[in-house]
């Protein structure tokens, strides 16, 4: 242990972070142990990078111009159908699979415990992970095969999550189809560049975001697994979108017809300051301007018949061709700082809820991966049969207007239901 300790401090040390190290004298083996560990395993290296631009003014964000989408209802039928036909094929191929990003902490929900077991009060009281779970189960039976799910946890949240499936025997589907990999994490920084400590043994830290989901599937093998699959697709959902559609053959051949390697969903928004991102051109790139980050004007513009400039809003269901799991872009996406009021341990040891912002959160964006794709394309669809998020506790985004939304749709029966006949499932 003496030389596990040396060597954690010296880390420690060479990134001014030594006060992680203050109460060991009084912890007990195990406990030292843990905060041995809990240092090892720290990226002080790249939260000290970040923390040293934490309050460098960014450089402003280049030319943005609107984004045009490709309008799903203004589709022929005839166009439609064929989209649908390829995607059916490639599904029955098994070439795609679906991917929930559920590493979130849910802090606006002040739900206690992995999002993704949240019961919305439908009459079933089925979870957000059974409700997004019951789309891949139908379509799972269309195509004769079973669609591979992956979800992505985080450190915190992983065994939960995994005990939550095992407990309900992986809700009927194969084990081995449902692949659970863990994104990494970053410790909270105070403004004074010190890591904030959750406990005496523990350094506090949250996921790093999700945008570090290509990096996440890389390092733990998921990669890998679509890869041994044959797996050409994935499609990636928030796991708080009641009304996420996982295996939607419509976007899958439209990607496949259009030779485009990157697909995003889009909704219009239903007021200028809906708490979504926006699609735009950044620079010439494609890209999304997240809600915390647009200003009032840009979310207010107009064109001369009334409507937002910047109304395509991104709802985080986007279908990506796994060679993009290649490109070095996506693999080192840039950070986002955000200031939180983070409880943490004081210098006596004492638990402390500040009354003020206190910490740099540091968190990269899926949506950012965009500029990166070449061939990149945004399919507008209708916010009814699609996106339904459950974010805050009440109020708009809430399970009461999400419960409402996924019932108007699919009804009691939800999609498994066979005299569910929509176009969406
Ligand atoms: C997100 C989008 C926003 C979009 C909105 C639609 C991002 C950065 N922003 O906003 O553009 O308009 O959804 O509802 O995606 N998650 C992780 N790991 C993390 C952080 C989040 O897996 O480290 C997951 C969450 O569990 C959730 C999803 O990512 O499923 C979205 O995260 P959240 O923080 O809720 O994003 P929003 O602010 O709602």
């Amino acid at each position: 242990m003496l030389e596990q300790y040396e060597t954690a401090k010296k880390y420690a040390q060479r990134f001014g972070q030594e006060h992680v190290l203050h109460f060991y004298e009084t912890l007990s083996e195990a406990e030292k142990a843990q905060l041995l560990r809990s240092i090892q395993q720290t990226d002080f290296e790249t939260a000290l990078s970040l923390y040293q631009k934490a309050d460098v003014i960014p450089a402003p964000p280049g030319e943005i111009r609107p984004y045009s989408a490709v309008d799903k209802s203004k589709l022929s039928k005839a166009e439609r159908s064929h989209y649908a036909d390829l995607g059916l094929i490639a599904m029955a191929e098994g070439k795609y699979a679906a991917v929930t990003m559920a590493g979130g902490q849910g802090t606006r929900l002040e739900f206690d415990g992995p999002k993704g077991i949240y019961d919305i009060g439908l009459p079933s009281h089925k979870s957000l992970f059974e409700i997004g779970l019951d789309t891949l189960k139908r379509k799972s039976l269309q195509i004769g095969r079973t669609i591979p799910w992956y979800i992505m946890t985080s450190r915190e949240n992983h065994t939960a999550v995994e005990q939550f499936f095992e407990k309900n025997s992986w809700f009927g589907y194969p084990k081995e189809d449902i692949i659970l990999f863990q994104q990494g994490a970053l410790p909270l920084m105070d403004f004074e560049g010190k890591v904030l400590m959750d406990n005496p043994y523990t350094i506090k830290e949250g996921s790093d975001g999700n945008g570090s989901i290509f990096r996440a599937m890389r390092q733990s093998g998921a990669a890998e697994d679509l890869k041994r699959r044959g797996i050409e697709w994935f499609y990636v959902c928030n796991v708080d979108n009641v009304l996420a559609n996982l295996a939607d053959e419509v976007v899958l051949g439209f990607a496949i017809q259009e030779g485009a390697k990157c697909v995003s969903k889009s909704v219009i928004k239903s007021h200028p300051h809906e708490k979504v991102g926006v699609f735009c051109y950044c620079n010439g790139r494609p890209a999304v301007v997240e809600y915390s980050e647009i200003t009032k004007e840009m979310a207010e513009m107009t064109d001369c018949s009334g409507e937002l400039v910047y109304g395509d809003s991104h709802i985080s269901c986007t279908l990506f061709h796994t060679n993009v799991l290649e490109l070095d872009g996506v693999l080192h996406m840039p950070y986002h700082t955000a200031r939180k009021k983070v409880p943490y341990l004081n210098e006596n040891g004492q638990k402390t809820i500040p009354s003020d912002v206190n910490a740099y959160k540091f968190e990269a964006f899926i949506f950012d991966a965009f500029q990166f794709i070449d061939s990149f394309r945004v399919f507008r669809i209708r916010r009814e049969e699609e996106f339904a998020p459950v974010k805050n506790k009440s109020g708009e985004d809430s399970p009461e207007t999400a419960r409402k939304l996924y019932l108007d749709y699919y009804g009691e029966g939800g999609p498994l239901d066979a005299k569910n006949k929509s176009s969406n499932i």
